[in-house]
């Protein structure tokens, strides 16, 4: 497999809003992410992804973008943001910038064009249909809650947007909007970033004649998740190779895709080497694993059968043929600690079983911001403490539907985006240090322990051992590149896989629980002297691996050569 920079860099995501306030609006922004780069160099982290920072009236914090070209007003200027790029580059850091060109703003430029008439220059930007029998074109629901289309009175016609009313979908079909979106890329690429990461590309080709889902039609309706009609649609590959010829083949940059709903293989044609379009897609398996038939909000508990299963299969698929991006939590999942760990009792334990995973397979890891001090989900009171459109949408769908206001709740607690969104926790101060104003969404009472100020003190915190996994990293290629292999793959409470590169093995044992459990090494291993490379626990002398003990969320790294 080739080598690349982006195969051996760890990256670090950055919610700006959340990050760090530098002016006591309650917002961070790009000041504030200055005034930490020092943090993020002592971690150790190659790359920031930065999520969106362009001029956006915030439906969805940043992803309903007005300007592409310029900075929102909150989070600073555009000379901010070239001081921010030359202190990660100064740094040896690199910067890539988050792409939305699924969907703009409605407060878009274009968007107020296009609006305007039917025989409006930029009315093509957008998806505009004509209403069936005075209802929406098709049953399509979007990503919010709702119909996917929003009438509009000026044209008598309706406008699709798969998220908020506030997100009217681009029109790729257009030769025009490609290439704008070609040229916005090449304007920041000229200013020297690193890359894109992509929001929901996989969504930009939609089914020619929009079909809709069901039979039903008319008042009453109900809308549907129109996936086959735009997920993987028939023209995106031919649009990521035109992207990938017109401008990114042009620089070393980095590319990594969002693509919900893709299998390893779809993904493959997204990041398949020889393809010519992007290096990897986020996929959302994984994100799955604790959802019923009902989606995202219909909560269910996760079994690590499933986790080892979408694990290999990813790790198998995509080896010698496309890279794996590793994460476990983003800005629109909850917490990792919290969902697949033990929040409380095994905070510290879980936290680094967790981590030593993600950085011990094949491909790039993603630390989402707060995950490496072993932040967690977050409980408010009331709905009304929610700030993510997701939540609050889908709280008045289904209390409309006759949901009980505490399952509801609840099922915010479990999955909610706000749980990865609440302020990063920097000290003890009040509101986390995170701002000296009134935050914007509150932060987790918990940041009276958790936070960076006492794990960069403590020796043996999560901040600690993430910097040792990324040390690690850097010094045995095996973890980069190695091929992976499932080791006693039946064990009810043991994650455990060997990774091989030339004569060398990693071994790679994690406990999934918090109950003791036992694993017997193969033998394999055995015959070889392991060398024992990282561990949550205090090292044991004398171990004996025949009959290996493991603690509560033990994990134990070993190399040897054969
Ligand atoms: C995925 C982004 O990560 C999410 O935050 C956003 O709401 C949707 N795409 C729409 O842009």
């Amino acid at each position: 497999m080739e080598r690349k920079w982006w195969k051996e860099s760890v990256v670090y995501q950055i919610y700006p809003r959340s990050f760090k306030d530098s002016n006591g609006d309650g917002i961070g922004d790009l000041q504030g992410i200055i005034s930490k780069l020092d943090y993020l160099k002592t971690l150790g982290v190659d790359v920031v992804w930065l999520c969106p920072v362009y001029k956006s009236p915030n439906d969805d914090n940043g992803y309903d973008i007005s300007n592409y070209q310029d900075i929102m007003d909150e989070f600073g200027t555009i000379a901010d943001w070239e001081i921010l790029l030359q202190g990660l580059h100064d740094r040896g850091m690199k910067l890539i910038m988050d792409l939305v060109v699924n969907h703009s703003s409605d407060e878009h430029a274009w968007f107020a064009e296009s609006r305007k008439s039917k025989d409006n220059p930029y009315r093509d930007y957008y998806i505009w249909r004509p209403g069936e029998d005075g209802h929406e074109p098709n049953d399509w629901g979007s990503f919010f809650s709702g119909s996917a289309w929003k009438y509009d009175e000026g044209t008598d016609e309706y406008f699709l947007h798969l998220f908020s009313t506030k997100q009217p979908d681009l029109n790729w079909e257009n030769e025009k909007v490609r290439r704008e979106v070609y040229d916005m890329m090449t304007w920041w690429l000229d200013k020297g970033i690193d890359g894109f990461r992509m929001d929901v590309i996989n969504l930009i080709s939609k089914v020619p004649g929009l079909p809709s889902v069901s039979e039903e039609v008319g008042e009453g309706r109900s809308f549907r998740f129109g996936g086959e009609y735009f997920v993987n649609g028939p023209r995106v590959h031919e649009y990521l190779q035109e992207m990938n010829r017109e401008v990114l083949s042009k620089y070393d940059i980095m590319t990594v895709g969002e693509a919900v709903e893709v299998t390893p293989g779809d993904a493959a044609l997204y990041v398949g080497e020889d393809r010519g379009e992007l290096n990897m897609v986020f996929h959302f398996e994984l994100m799955g694993v604790d959802s019923g038939p009902g989606g995202k909000w219909d909560c269910k508990p996760w079994s690590l059968k499933d986790i080892k299963d979408i694990i290999s299969k990813w790790q198998i698929h995509l080896n010698g043929k496309g890279w794996n991006s590793l994460y476990l939590n983003n800005h629109d999942q909850p917490r990792m600690l919290s969902r697949f760990g033990n929040d409380t009792a095994y905070h510290r334990e879980s936290g680094k079983m967790l981590a030593t995973l993600l950085h011990t397979l094949q491909g790039t890891p993603y630390i989402y911001q707060g995950e490496e001090i072993g932040m967690t989900n977050v409980k408010f009171a009331s709905i009304s403490d929610y700030k993510d459109i997701e939540i609050i949408n889908m709280h008045e769908e289904y209390l409309a539907a006759g949901h009980a206001e505490e399952a509801i709740m609840n099922s915010v607690y479990i999955k909610g985006r706000d749980n990865g969104r609440t302020p990063m926790q920097w000290s003890s101060e009040p509101q986390a240090g995170f701002t000296t104003g009134t935050p914007w969404l509150a932060v987790n009472p918990n940041y009276t322990e958790i936070n960076v100020e006492n794990a960069l003190a403590d020796p043996d915190s999560i901040f600690h051992y993430y910097k040792r996994l990324i040390e690690l990293r850097k010094e045995h290629d095996i973890i980069v590149y190695g091929d992976y292999k499932i080791l006693a793959g039946e064990h009810e409470q043991v994650f455990a896989y060997q990774r091989a590169l030339g004569s060398e093995r990693l071994l790679v044992i994690l406990n999934f629980f918090g109950e003791p459990a036992s694993f017997e090494v193969p033998a394999e291993a055995l015959a070889h002297e392991p060398e024992l490379l990282i561990t949550n626990y205090e090292a044991e002398k004398d171990t004996d691996l025949r009959s290996l003990k493991l603690h509560p969320y033990e994990a134990r790294v070993y190399k040897f050569t054969v």
